[in-house]
């Protein structure tokens, strides 16, 4: 076929377009068609000879969770960096975690705690470096505070995105040197990291303060536990207002009062600022639920 010929007719469009509405809740406009036809067309020959509307039809059809997990590996932008921009991290560092090792030191001296005392989410953790650059800082910070009674184990993370392929390479946590060099300190990569077949392996204790799981942010589960803090971060961008108006509540109900919730730099509370007080930490904001 020749390459400049357009694959995908409008009709298929609107019906793939639907169907990755109705699996991931990402809304493609048609502006953006070539990315359904750059990123589908593989799995589109795969699985209906390249003829995208019988693959829509396919898709509508299938039970076949590896299908599906296919197109949303292919579909989803998984970009990511260790302590991406920098600043929510640095506000993270110095003005969060002391705040939750004193919480946890209050918690563990009131009563026994049968769960870590500090439970804290990562909603869209792609292939894990947003969830372990919440784990480095923490160890680093109990390490600086030895002797406050506060340790790794009081700390629950809970890394969570849609797609399996990204999550299986979080679970790994072998990473090669393009990303070790994005945002990961020199000082950081020989404390954290080991050198393992032209990659860098996360050393064990580390990885054990993560557990990740596959959680699709659309659907509507009422919130099954409370956070201290909720990292949700570039992935309401891909969705549209009612889908983010959706999720920014369940999040607010997810979050303990007094809880933060940590949003990317270009995303905000958009329509519903009422249920969160926002403030500014140096060049970024964090919010609160009211
Ligand atoms: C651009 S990455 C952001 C990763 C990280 N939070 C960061 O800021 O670096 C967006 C992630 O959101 C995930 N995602 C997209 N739609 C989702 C959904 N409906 N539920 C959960 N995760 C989703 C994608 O798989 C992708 O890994």
């Amino acid at each position: 076929m020749n390459t400049s010929e357009k694959k995908i007719t409008p009709e298929a469009f609107s019906a793939i377009q639907a169907e990755i509405m109705r699996m991931t809740a990402i809304e493609i406009r048609p502006e953006k068609a070539y990315m359904i036809e750059q990123r589908l067309e593989e799995l589109a020959v795969k699985y209906a000879g390249g003829d995208f509307l019988a693959f829509s039809d396919h898709l509508r059809k299938t039970r076949d969770q590896v299908v599906l997990d296919e197109v949303i590996g292919a579909i989803t932008t998984n970009e990511t960096s260790f302590f991406r921009d920098g600043h929510p991290f640095s506000c993270f560092q110095e003005k969060i975690i002391p705040r939750l090792a004193t919480e946890a030191r209050a918690k563990k001296a009131k009563a026994p705690q049968t769960s870590p005392a500090i439970q804290i989410w990562s909603a869209a953790s792609s292939t894990g470096q947003e969830p372990y650059s919440i784990a480095m800082m923490i160890w680093d910070y109990l390490e600086a505070h030895r002797g406050t009674g506060v340790e790794p184990k009081d700390f629950f993370i809970r890394a969570t995105d849609i797609s399996s392929r990204v999550l299986e390479k979080a679970k790994g946590g072998v990473y090669q040197n393009f990303e070790m060099n994005r945002g990961l300190s020199e000082e950081r990569k020989a404390k954290f990291f080991t050198p393992e077949n032209g990659g860098w392996r996360l050393r064990e204790d580390i990885r054990q303060m993560v557990q990740f799981q596959r959680v699709n942010l659309a659907e509507l589960v009422p919130p099954s536990q409370v956070y201290d803090v909720i990292f949700c971060r570039n992935v309401l961008i891909y969705f549209n207002e009612e889908t983010r108006m959706r999720i920014l509540d369940r999040m607010r109900r997810a979050l303990v009062p007094g809880g933060i919730l940590f949003l990317g730099s270009s995303e905000n509370t958009y329509h519903i600022d009422h249920l969160f007080r926002r403030e500014s930490s140096g060049t970024s904001f964090v919010y609160y639920p009211v």
